[in-house]
């Protein structure tokens, strides 16, 4: 298991871009998921390693929308990368945790998805990625 990307949650995704570009970030994927109401820029460091996930909400009643509302812009979710999704998820669910995804969805990029509640993650979102 590895660190796969950082979401950060923004309100202005151009801006954004711009400010990690001065660190030598590059776009490698930008979209909108439509059925999560966001639009996201999947953003590579300069030497490699896990990527940066911007988020910007397209309304305020989307998830990020709220998230922003909320807590304002910053660290929205970690990432990890596992080979399994399914079976890494009957673990977390028989050792009770809070799940938002109770089945691997399509994420950003194509990758097999599911959210775990910050619950279970002392206050962190954390997001598994099928790699
Ligand atoms: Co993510």
């Amino acid at each position: 298991m590895h660190l796969h990307h950082v979401g950060h949650a923004v309100e202005d995704l151009e801006e954004a871009k711009a400010r990690y570009a001065l660190l030598g970030f590059r776009v490698r994927a930008e979209g909108e998921v439509e059925s999560q109401g966001v639009r996201v820029a999947m953003l590579e460091p300069p030497g490699g390693g896990a990527l940066l996930e911007l988020l910007e909400p397209t309304g305020p009643e989307t998830p990020v929308g709220r998230f922003l509302a909320r807590r304002g812009p910053g660290l929205h979710h970690l990432a990890f990368a596992v080979p399994d999704l399914e079976a890494k998820l009957a673990e977390l669910r028989a050792e009770g945790l809070p799940l938002v995804d109770e089945a691997p969805r399509m994420g950003f990029g194509g990758h097999l998805v599911a959210f775990v509640h910050p619950r279970a993650f002392h206050g962190v979102l954390v997001e598994l990625v099928e790699e």
